[in-house]
């Protein structure tokens, strides 16, 4: 029996018909009307003030612990006023921060740390250092080109090219891709591409060359990142998951078997050892996709697979009727048609929120909208349900396995979290995480900007105050548990202060503060911080329509004859 012939039914008709038309409406018409990555925010003046001075304080605080304890050193231990160095001796605190003192007015700061790094010399380092490709490209590369994009100051530009032209070498190998931990400073030294190499360090050097390129007029390096996208590109099959890169890939394989390149590992993340390989297939796009498709056709391939196999839904309370979704581990072995998902998430792969954000609107896919927003409400949710109001690096959820029914029930809770490998030295009595922490394998905080830089993102795009104000208490926490004597101090634990008597009370009480850890990484200068500083700022100051931010959080141009959105 058929709708039409039912009498009872006609009025569907006309339903029908209007519902055929919307759908063919929605197929023809352009899937995203946004023109711009920004909420309009219609040139109102939305600073906070208050809370940029407060963050501005902050950070003045951890600088004067810089100059007075650790100058030119690569960062300053903040609990003994030491200072190490980490990444060859070239000042990797004091190179990383440049660009944050200009967008926070600190402008005689920012003069002498100009001037000191104008005596860098990045043809000499501490005696036979390996160059870290990877943090060099990010925070040296990165942070010298942001200074010389916001200062205009010429005499950066030599130096930059130095720099540059250094970092270069490690690709002037048999095949073009680089070697990602060599003495690249010997003389006479073969320089032979990596045989194990962590995917972000081989996959995260377009944005920072392509500028380099566009800057200085000189194309051998954008010839370097052409080269190995396309590498990426054509292996982007050969994995155990077609679409995604496994944690660890082989370079030394391209000229030989080709096939070895994705083959060297069967794990898939977005956090440690993956995490900027796939943001920075987003952001090359808007660098210069009107010149290049390669990331685009990346992007979509390598995103449906991400949906498919490394987000999950997590078992938690208090999610506060928001949509929450957490990165996991995926491993599958070659031949085998089931993957497994270890429901395990990192504080790194935070930033995932953010980057499927912004990818909704540079290729037009509104889902992948709801998605980044529902990975921040994830990361968020951990901040505001730990006892220091702080997300651990890495802890385990209980997954959903119900996708339509995910009620929170204590009972059910109880029963699963009691279970011996989910205790603390499989004692349940003891000590027990918050509910919705299954397990935390590593409770510590490394002062970490993940979190915030999506929170921060998912602001300028929605121009919603909602995530200024959780910005603000994720601030005020981790100001309160990391401050020390000469700057912040990374934690040790995010969980020990954890007060069961009072939890079950109903009161999650702040008995004392966690422990610190003598170190604090440039990071929190030129990325944790600088997201704070710009969450209250005016949207108008490195508005997202006219800069792309590095991984480290530095600010490159865009132009718009070649950017992509
Ligand atoms: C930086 O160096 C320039 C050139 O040597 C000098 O004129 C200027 O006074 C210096 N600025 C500071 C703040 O030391
Ligand atoms: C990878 O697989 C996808 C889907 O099957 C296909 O569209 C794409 O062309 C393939 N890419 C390469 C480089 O073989
Ligand atoms: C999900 O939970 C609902 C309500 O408890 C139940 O009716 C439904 O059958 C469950 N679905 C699956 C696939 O288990």
């Amino acid at each position: 029996m058929s709708w039409s012939t039912t009498p009872q039914l006609r009025w569907l008709r006309p339903l029908l018909a209007l519902f055929a038309v919307f759908l063919l409406l929605q197929i023809l018409m352009p899937r995203s009307t946004y023109t711009q990555i920004q909420h309009n925010f219609n040139g109102r003046y939305l600073a906070q003030p208050e809370r940029q001075n407060a963050v501005k304080r902050e950070f003045l605080h951890a600088w004067t612990g810089y100059q007075d304890h650790a100058w030119m050193a690569d960062g300053l231990l903040p609990l003994s006023g030491g200072r190490k160095q980490q990444f060859c001796g070239w000042s990797a605190t004091l190179v990383d921060a440049l660009d944050t003192l200009i967008i926070m007015d600190l402008n005689d700061e920012f003069q002498d740390a100009l001037n000191a790094t104008l005596t860098i010399d990045f043809l000499e380092s501490i005696e036979g250092c390996e160059v870290n490709l990877f943090e060099s490209t990010i925070r040296y590369l990165g942070g010298l080109m942001a200074a010389y994009e916001l200062s205009n100051d010429a005499r950066v530009l030599p130096k930059l090219i130095e720099l540059g032209d250094m970092l270069h070498t490690a690709f002037h190998t048999s095949n073009g891709l680089p070697c990602t931990h060599c003495k690249l400073l010997e003389k006479d030294l073969d320089i032979k591409p990596t045989e194990d190499a962590i995917l972000a360090d081989v996959g995260s050097i377009y944005l920072e060359f392509a500028r380099l390129s566009q800057i200085t007029g000189d194309d051998k390096y954008i010839e370097t990142v052409d080269h190995v996208s396309q590498v990426f590109a054509q292996v982007q099959n050969d994995s155990s998951i077609p679409g995604l890169w496994p944690e660890i890939i082989s370079p030394a394989a391209i000229g030989g078997d080709r096939t070895d390149f994705a083959r060297k590992s069967t794990r898939f993340a977005l956090g440690a050892l993956s995490d900027s390989a796939y943001e920075y297939l987003v952001k090359t796009h808007l660098l210069m996709g009107k010149t290049r498709d390669v990331y685009e056709s990346m992007w979509k391939r390598a995103s449906r697979e991400i949906k498919r196999f490394l987000l999950f839904r997590a078992y938690i309370p208090n999610a506060n009727e928001k949509d929450v979704i957490f990165p996991g581990i995926a491993s599958r072995t070659f031949g085998d048609s089931e993957a497994m998902l270890e429901t395990r998430t990192e504080h790194l792969a935070c930033f995932a929120g953010g980057m499927f954000a912004m990818a909704s609107r540079i290729f037009g896919d509104p889902e992948d909208f709801y998605i980044g927003e529902a990975i921040t409400n994830g990361c968020v949710w951990a901040y505001q349900n730990s006892p220091t109001g702080i997300m651990p690096e890495t802890f385990t959820l209980l997954p959903c396995t119900n996708t339509t029914q995910c009620e929170w029930s204590d009972s059910c809770w109880q029963d699963q979290s009691n279970r011996p490998e989910h205790c603390m030295n499989g004692n349940c009595e003891q000590f027990k995480f918050p509910p919705g922490f299954l397990q935390v394998s590593d409770a510590s905080y490394k002062l970490r900007p993940e979190a915030i830089e999506s929170v921060f993102i998912m602001w300028r795009m929605t121009g919603d105050e909602y995530w200024r104000e959780v910005g603000w208490t994720m601030f005020e926490s981790i100001i309160e548990h990391t401050r020390s004597a000469f700057g912040h101090a990374a934690l040790l634990s995010t969980m020990e202060i954890y007060d069961r008597d009072a939890y079950e009370k109903g009161l999650m009480v702040r008995k004392v503060l966690a422990r610190q850890m003598d170190d604090m990484e440039s990071f929190w200068f030129a990325e944790t911080l600088k997201y704070f500083y710009l969450l209250f700022s005016d949207p108008d100051l490195i508005s997202l329509d006219d800069w792309v931010l590095n991984t480290e959080a530095h600010p490159f141009r865009l132009t718009e004859s070649v950017r992509g959105f």
